[in-house]
Order: C-alpha cells, then structure tokens, then sequence
C-alpha cells in the first residue's frame, strides 16, 4: 500500500547539558503538501529540523523520511531530502550559476548535466538576469532563492525551509510563498519553520504549534481558529487609557479582558458577542472614551497562538 506519509518524527527528545530542547515531539508530513511548524524564537525548531535532516542525533525518539529510517540511515536519507537553512548560506564570490553548478557536481552530476539544472532552477527561481553576478550583490530575497535553488539541484521529495522568510520585505516573502507553492505543485513535500503565523495561515495545509521545545497544538489553520469556539471584540485605545478602559470593560461585561500594551489593544473572548459589544460601547460612551477602533471578529491564529502560549507573534511586522 502507498504509504501517504513523507515524514513521521515520533517522540524525539534533545537536551543539551541540561537544557531541554526538544521534550517528546512527534509530527507527520503528508505527501505532496505543506506542514508547518509554527513557535516563537527559541521554540525548538531549529534543533527538530537539524535532528530530521540528519545533522543532529536526539537523545530518543524515532524519524522516518520516505520510509527510510533517518537515525540508521543518514546516507540514504540525505538522497531524499533538501534544506535551506535558517541563514541563507551562499558562497559570496561565487555566481548564482556557478553556485547551482558546483552544488550539482558535488552531487555527482555531469558538467553537463549540472550546467543543464543550474539553468533550469535559475529560471524557476527567477534569478536568471543575476545568473552571472556573484552572490555578494545579491538582496535578501534572491540569496534565499539561490540557496533554495542549491537544496533543489539533487531534486528531493521532501524539502525542509528552516524559517525561510524571516528577514524578508513583505513583497519578497510573498514571491518566496509563490516558490513554495510551484513546488508543492510538483509534487515536492515541504516542512517548513516560521515565526509568522499569518506564514502558517496562508502557505501550510495542516499546522503543528510548538512552545518550549512542546508540541502544543495542531491542525488546519482553521480547526485551530474554531478550537477557540469564541468571538472576540477587539478595542484599539491610547497607551494612557489602556489601563483605565480595562477596568470598565471588566465591569461592565464581568470578564477578564486581555492587553497587549505594544499593539494597544484589548481583546475580549466572548460567546454572546454582539450583545457584549453593544455592553462595551455603552460603558465606553458613558465614560466618555472613543476607541481608535472596535470590532467584533472571528479568531484569528493569532488569538489562538495567544490563549495558548500567552505569547503574542508578529509584532515584527507591526512596527
Ligand atoms: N547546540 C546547542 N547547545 C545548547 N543549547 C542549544 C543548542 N542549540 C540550541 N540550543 C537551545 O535550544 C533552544 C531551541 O533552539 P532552536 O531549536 O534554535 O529554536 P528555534 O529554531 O525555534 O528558534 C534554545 O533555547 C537554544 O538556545
Ligand atoms: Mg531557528
């Protein structure tokens, strides 16, 4: 029978003296579709990628890529899969053409053959009018291409993007989002790592949420947004009145709101939503105070990660 699971990762643990990284996490990755693995800084993702990747032994735990046993065999496993790495790893002098060349060499292709793929990734990257320029002029955003490129030469079945858009523009990562997902077209599995859930939320078909080295949650993004089973109204104030609007939420609906001073705002989770909202704009408009914004809405990933984790994500990307 055709086994539909390109990855299962089965209660790995990794200490490091006596630091516990990673504490039993187990995963599976469907075929031909995008997993993620979504965790603040710290998290443990890294070390999860490093350990399926063969680069790191866990302490326990079993990993399986296409079947193959991954701690028994590392040699067999590397012929299978791909990574591009947190920090894109490019050879500064070399081109991008000479890069994906020599990455096809080292991979035992003919010089012939390698020149063939450099070609081919260079267009489906979209690097082709760089091809010839050594990486030092590279952004960003083509130096991660490139390096995608170079985990792509020997094409692998199951590709590994450790935080693949961190540091990025938005309009770099979205073209980065199109890559990910040509490639998921064509067949490729990919676990991908990142720190933006609005990342998990657009580009990952199942999601794996993962805090202090513990898996927390998983699911479809949205099974993860109706795990919530709440609306929630969401209030933007001054920084000065945050506190004071807290108090009189608190009295006038009798539930606990949640702040979140660098964002300004006040969230509160909420089964009867209208009717509470109606509440709370009564004792705002009653003290007087006009919210900069005020709104009722379905959870979001973000409300999730929050009742969670009590971590709030993103906020990079607000500032
Ligand atoms: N080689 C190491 N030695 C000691 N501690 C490590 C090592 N690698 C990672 N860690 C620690 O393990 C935790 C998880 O790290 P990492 O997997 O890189 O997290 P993430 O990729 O989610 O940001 C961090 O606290 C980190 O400091
Ligand atoms: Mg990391």
């Amino acid at each position: 029978m055709k086994n539909h699971k390109s990855l299962i990762v089965n209660n790995v643990c990794k200490r490091f003296g006596d630091f516990t990284a990673l504490d039993g996490v187990s995963l599976e990755a469907k075929k031909g579709k995008v997993t993620g693995l979504l965790g603040p800084n710290g998290a443990g993702k890294t070390t999860l990628i490093n350990i399926m990747t063969t680069l790191l032994k866990p302490d326990t735990g079993s990993v399986t890529v296409e079947g193959i046993n991954v701690l028994k065999n590392p040699s067999e496993t590397r012929k299978q899969i791909g990574l591009a790495g947190q920090y894109a790893a490019v050879d500064e002098y070399l081109t991008g053409r000479e890069t994906l060349i020599m990455v096809g060499r080292l991979y035992g292709l003919s010089a012939g053959l390698a020149k063939k793929r450099a070609q081919e990734l260079l267009e489906r990257l979209d690097l082709t009018t760089a091809a010839d320029k050594q990486a030092k002029t590279y952004s960003g955003g083509m130096r991660r291409r490139l390096d995608l490129g170079a985990s792509l030469v020997a094409t692998p079945k199951v590709l590994f993007l450790d935080e693949p858009t961190t540091g990025l523009d938005p309009r770099t990562r979205l073209q980065l989002w199109d890559t990910i997902r040509d490639l998921v077209d064509q067949g490729v599995t990919i676990l991908l790592t990142t720190q933006y859930l609005e990342e998990a939320d657009a580009l990952c078909d199942f999601i794996y949420v993962i805090d202090k080295g513990k898996m927390i949650i998983e699911g479809t993004a949205g099974e993860l947004k109706n795990s919530l089973g709440e609306d929630i109204i969401e209030l933007k104030v001054k920084t000065s009145k945050l506190e004071e609007v807290e108090k009189i939420l608190k009295k006038s609906i009798n539930k606990q709101p949640e702040l979140d001073k660098p964002t300004r705002s006040i969230k509160i989770r909420t089964k009867t939503g209208s009717d509470d909202l109606l509440k709370v704009a009564e004792a705002l408009k009653h003290s007087k105070i006009i919210p900069d914004e005020l709104s009722l809405h379905r959870p979001t990933l973000d409300d999730v990660f929050l009742s969670v984790t009590g971590n709030r994500q993103d906020n990079d990307e607000r500032h």
